[in-house]
């Protein structure tokens, strides 16, 4: 080549191999679900070098992947992942939720540790191609899906630290049930001062491992004291950033009698969340009239901006802290009663079902769209 770039392979759908498992395991009944801990029978695995760019996909039997030990994921976190769910309808319709958000995502994600880039729609084909294999693994009661985990790791065999010269992405799947079957339970919350989850100019916007593992040893610690999740708190001010693996929303009563929900803005340490966007979508759609949301109230405003304990604090004196919650693919929707903050708790009303009067017409809104009771665009079919 004559000073040309050379373009290597992108992800190529067409060249996918398929080996079936010959030993087909039996789902579980749906009851005895525990969250990621049962996976499918086949996975979906596309391995990429600085020389050969993408190579074949191939859909193999979910089973151990071969890592040398020098492998750069095995020493420096190289790794990035995304989770997204995937519904069976009654007439064995199968769709996923918003996937396009989370190909861009991963591609943001693998861009900040230096994994390389892909074509999400190419991807995202040979995704549903896995899903269609393994669909009578979804199961099909109201609150279950199949929780799909694509992952992409740096496996050069080198300890030295530099942007991978080969790296492999899979995607396994997992049945999953409701994260909270017997109707919602508020959680407590652990005002967190004593570790951070991100910073400025750090990696809390991108879905990379490396942001998950400093935060287990700060949930013990949380759980410890009696509270279920920590509140990850910001600088001096203390400002609220996000709930355990979740974004966050709040719901003040102003002085007009109006609602305001807030989540913090995308400065660089709040995760783009799948579901965060979709809560502001539905508010946002509400009050512009594009779509009503039955029992919601018309006096609302939706606001992105910083909020700080004490602004919570006061609100919860005052009688204006209307509802706090989290917002998560897993648990969709995660209602909080209380914070424990500088030695005190701070008390969150919750309604009798556990929800709040934002929370409750937006989530049923949302699964309406995720399960695909209620039509929209958010729902993409992967099977006819
Ligand atoms: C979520 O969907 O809330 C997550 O990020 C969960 C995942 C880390 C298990």
């Amino acid at each position: 080549m004559t000073g040309e770039m050379m373009v290597l392979p992108d992800i190529q759908p067409n060249l996918l191999q398929i080996s079936r498992n010959t030993k087909l395991s039996p789902p579980p009944p749906s009851k005895s679900l525990v969250f990621g801990h049962t996976f499918t029978d086949h996975m979906l695995t596309v391995p990429w070098s600085s020389i050969s760019g993408w190579s074949a996909p191939q859909i193999e039997p979910y089973g151990p992947l071969r890592l040398e030990p020098s492998s750069t994921v095995l020493h420096y976190a190289q790794t990035i992942f995304e989770g997204m769910k995937a519904y069976r309808d009654d007439n064995g319709k199968v769709t996923l939720f918003r996937p396009g958000m989370n190909m861009n995502r991963m591609n943001s994600s693998a861009t900040r540790v230096a994994l390389p880039n892909f074509n999400g729609d190419a991807l995202l084909e040979l995704i549903k191609e896995l899903i269609r294999i393994d669909k009578h693994w979804i199961p099909k009661e109201p609150g279950h899906s199949l929780y799909v985990r694509p992952t992409l790791i740096g496996t050069q065999k080198a300890v030295g630290i530099s942007p991978p010269n080969e790296a492999l992405l899979f995607v396994i799947c997992s049945p999953v049930g409701p994260y909270y079957p017997n109707g919602f339970k508020p959680i407590a919350l652990y005002g967190t001062t004593e570790y951070v989850r991100a910073a400025p100019g750090g990696t809390g916007a991108y879905k990379i491992g490396a942001n998950y593992a400093p935060g287990v040893l700060p949930q013990k610690f949380a759980a410890h004291k009696g509270y279920q999740q920590n509140l990850w708190l910001h600088g001096p001010e203390h400002y609220l950033t996000e709930v355990g693996t979740m974004n966050m929303f709040v719901v003040f009563k102003k002085e007009d009698g109006s609602l305001e929900l807030v989540t913090p803005p995308l400065d660089g340490m709040i995760l783009p969340g799948i579901t965060r966007d979709s809560v502001l979508d539905l508010a946002r759609e509400h009050v512009s009239g594009k779509k009503k949301l039955a029992n919601l109230s018309d006096k609302l405003t939706v606001s992105e901006r910083p909020v700080t304990m004490s602004e919570v604090k006061s609100a919860s004196l005052s009688g204006s802290l209307v509802e706090l919650f989290g917002s998560g693919t897993a648990a969709v929707i995660s209602p909080v009663d209380r914070i424990g903050y500088l030695g005190e708790d701070i008390l969150i009303p919750t309604e009798e079902d556990g929800m709040g009067p934002v929370s409750r017409p937006i989530w049923k809104e949302l699964v309406g769209r995720q399960m695909g009771t209620i039509e929209s665009d958010w729902s993409v079919p992967v099977t006819q």
